[in-house]
């Protein structure tokens, strides 16, 4: 293992301004050590990148790999282990695999395949709306719908059961806590895999109308099935296409609820909605540990030499609040125009299901707050259970009422 020369002075990740501030030393950081050594749970020490400048740099240049398995490469996770003989697809490759890969997906996650989507999405939302409305208050708006859209979204894209829904939530869940000892991580990744591994030889026998039954048909016309490949896929697509838009619609729901002004603009003109999830996703950058790397070659970055073999995290939430970059950036302004944030990645891994994720926030936001004008928070925000322990920062529940 490589670690970063010298005593480290900061450990990471470091605590959140609960429920939306980032951590206050980032500020520090972009101002007097944008590159800066971080110490990990796991004892190695990384460079921490804090300039949306140098995050763009970093995540576009080649000498910067994104293979887990490749020495350096941090471990963010106190007894963190890489399985040997499997990748997570796409997010552990590097060019040119990367590419060929990913163009094989690609066609799946248009902006036109994904606008096909809306009108299924929209019977979901509605009927998940109909349920909360029809149910007992307060109703937790994470287990009623922010959590359910995604799943079944992604279910239905992948050609997964949905009635297996409790079984994966949990698993993934369990994967990328923190907190949980390695036998558990280890057992549920174990699970999920056995899962999709019969899956996918299930869909291979008999190849269904959905996205892992249309490869299983494009890869026999091209030379044949590639199991592992399949279920590496299937892997990431249903861990990322959950977890992630589920945290953005409850913590999107909360930051709009604590903002009326900015919640106004959007109940009254919807036309305002895309441009308050870009904000919404600058503001809140809930994938915090997307931005893992380990430098290939030497490089310099903001001036500072990173070594081959070293680690790296691109702080994306910092980025997105660099004031180089955004005007006033701790303001939640819903008119401003946020589209250049980097809480979707940046270079060849930025997010393939970014539209498909504003896609379900635009129906998600719109609906609701058309459909329950009363909506508010059953409980203050400070007392509400953040997920300070994952990876991809959220929230357990958001109690409302109306
Ligand atoms: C990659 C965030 C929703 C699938 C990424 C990355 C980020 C991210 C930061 C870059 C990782 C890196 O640089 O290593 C988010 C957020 C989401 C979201 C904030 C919700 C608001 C989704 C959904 C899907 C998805 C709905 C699937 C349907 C993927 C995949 C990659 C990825 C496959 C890897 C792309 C590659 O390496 O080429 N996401 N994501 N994501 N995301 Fe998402």
């Amino acid at each position: 293992m490589t670690d970063v020369a010298g005593s480290p002075t900061l450990a990471w990740p470091m605590e959140r301004v609960c429920p939306f501030g980032p951590p206050a030393e980032y500020q520090r950081l972009r101002a007097e050590e944008p590159v800066t050594k971080v110490r990990l749970a796991s004892g190695m020490t990384i460079w921490a990148v804090s300039r949306l400048e140098d995050i763009r740099q970093l995540l576009t240049d080649p000498r910067f790999s994104s293979d887990r398995h490749a020495p350096g490469f941090p471990r963010i996770i106190k007894d963190q282990k890489i399985i040997p003989g499997f990748r997570s697809s796409l997010i552990d490759m590097d060019a040119p695999e990367h590419g060929e890969k990913r163009r094989e997906v690609l066609s799946e996650f248009t902006i036109r395949r994904v606008k096909a989507m809306a009108p299924r999405v929209q019977q979901i939302v509605d009927e998940r709306i109909d349920a909360i409305l029809d149910g007992p208050k307060p109703a937790d708006l994470v287990k009623s719908l922010a959590l359910p859209v995604p799943s079944l979204v992604i279910c239905e894209l992948l050609g997964v059961p949905y009635h297996d829904h409790e079984f994966f939530e949990s698993r993934t869940y369990a994967m990328l806590s923190r907190d949980k000892v390695l036998a558990e991580r280890q057992a549920a990744f174990g699970e999920l895999l056995t899962f999709l591994d019969e899956l996918v030889t299930a869909k291979e026998a008999e190849p269904t109308d959905d996205l892992l039954g249309r490869l299983i048909l494009k890869q026999r016309a091209g030379g044949g099935v590639r199991h592992q490949d399949l279920k590496e896929l299937a892997f990431l697509l249903l861990v990322a296409g959950h977890e992630t838009t589920a945290n953005m619609t409850s913590l999107g729901v909360l930051t709009l609820l604590e903002h009326p002004d900015q919640l106004k603009k959007i109940v009254e003109d919807p036309s305002k909605t895309l441009g308050a999830i870009e904000e919404l996703l600058r503001f809140l950058t809930i994938a915090e540990a997307a931005g893992l790397r380990v430098a290939i070659d030497d490089v310099e970055i903001g001036g500072q030499l990173i070594r081959a073999g070293e680690g790296v995290i691109a702080l994306t939430i910092s980025g997105n609040r660099d004031a180089e970059a955004f005007v006033d950036p701790d303001e939640f302004d819903i008119e401003r125009s946020a589209r250049h944030h980097v809480a979707f990645g940046f270079g060849i891994h930025q997010c393939l299901g970014a539209n498909l994720a504003r896609l379900e926030l635009q129906i998600i936001f719109d609906t609701l707050f058309r459909r329950i004008p009363g909506l508010r928070l059953a409980v203050p925000a400070a007392e509400l259970p953040y997920k300070t322990e994952t990876t991809i920062y959220g929230l357990h529940e958001l109690p409302v009422t109306w």
